[in-house]
C-alpha cells in the first residue's frame, strides 16, 4: 500500500470500539461545521457492531449531529431489509431506533429489489445527493475487509477498473448472502476520509500482505482503496496487527 496513511491498533475490543466511536464523532462534526452535513458509507461485517451500538449511547448519541448526517452504506446484500443479513437490517436494529437521524436521511440499498435495479436504484440515490459533483464526495467511507482480501463486496478475481458507481456482486464468504451490491473504487476512493475496521488474529496474516505485500489488487481488492484525495485510517486490534511490528512497535 503505497499511499501515506495511519494505522492505530488497541489492545482490547471496548477500546478499539471507543476509538472508533471517538474518531466518526469527530469527523461528522467537523463536517458539519465544515459544509453542513455528513454522510457516511457504513460496513457490514460484524466488526463495526460494536461502533454502530456505542454511537446510539451517550456521550455520542448527544454528540453526533443526527439531523445533518446522511447514511448510506458501501455495499448491501440481496436481501429484504427486515431480515438478518442486510446490512441495513443490522444498522436498522443496533443504531437507528436510539438516534434522531431523519428517516430520509437513510439512504439505504434495495436489497429487495432484483440485482440490476437494485443497483439503478442505489446510483439514482447517490446522483441526487451528489448533485452537481460529477461523483459523490461522502465525508467518511467506513470498510471492513475480509480473510480474502476483499472490502465492501469488492472480492478477489472483480475486475479492477469499473467505472460505474454501483456494481452487482456473486460472492460466497461466511455463508453470507451471495447476491451483493457494492460501490466501486470509483466512489469510495472519492471520500474525504476512509476508515477501515479490522480485528482479531484470523485477518493478521492478510493485513500484512495488503500493507507490505506485493501490489496485486486483483487478488486483494483491499489494495484499490486508494484515497484520491482523502485520509486513509486503519483502526485495528493488536491481534490483528501483530504481524505489523514495523508500524506497531
Ligand atoms: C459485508 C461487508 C464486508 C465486511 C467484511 C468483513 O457486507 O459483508 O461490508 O466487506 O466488512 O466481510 O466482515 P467481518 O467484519 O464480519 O469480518
Amino acid at each position: 500500500m503505497a499511499e501515506p496513511f495511519t494505522l492505530h491498533s488497541f489492545a482490547d475490543a471496548a477500546t478499539f470500539n471507543r476509538a472508533a466511536a471517538r474518531l466518526l464523532t469527530t469527523l461528522a462534526q467537523e463536517a458539519v461545521a465544515d459544509h453542513g452535513r455528513f454522510s457516511i458509507a457504513l460496513s457490514g461485517g460484524g466488526t463495526p457492531t460494536g461502533v454502530y451500538k456505542l454511537w446510539g449511547k451517550r456521550p455520542f448519541r448527544d454528540e453526533i449531529p443526527w439531523q445533518q448526517t446522511h447514511l448510506f452504506w458501501g455495499d448491501e446484500r440481496l436481501v429484504p431489509p427486515d431480515v438478518e443479513g442486510s446490512n441495513y437490517n443490522q444498522v436498522a436494529n443496533l443504531l437507528l431506533p436510539h438516534v434522531p437521524i431523519p428517516p430520509e436521511n437513510v439512504h439505504r440499498a434495495k436489497g429487495e429489489l432484483p440485482m440490476a435495479a437494485a443497483a439503478a436504484d442505489y446510483t439514482e440515490q447517490l446522483k441526487k445527493f451528489a448533485a452537481g459533483t460529477p461523483v459523490p464526495v461522502l465525508d467518511v467511507v467506513l470498510l471492513g475487509m475480509g480473510r480474502d482480501g476483499h472490502t465492501a463486496s469488492l472480492f478477489p478475481g472483480s475486475p479492477v477498473v469499473q467505472p460505474e458507481w454501483v456494481v452487482g456482486v456473486m460472492a460466497e464468504y461466511d455463508g453470507r448472502p451471495a447476491q451483493r451490491l457494492s460501490l466501486t473504487p470509483t466512489v469510495l476512493n472519492q471520500a474525504r476520509h476512509i476508515v477501515f475496521l479490522v480485528t482479531g488474529a484470523d485477518k493478521a496474516a492478510t493485513l500484512q500482505q495488503v500493507i507490505f505485500g506485493p501490489h496485486q489488487p486483483e487478488q486483494m481488492p483491499v489494495q484499490r482503496i486508494q484515497p484520491a484525495h482523502g485520509t486513509l485510517t486503519w483502526l485495528t486490534d493488536t491481534a490483528a496487527a501483530q504481524n505489523l511490528t514495523p508500524l506497531t512497535k
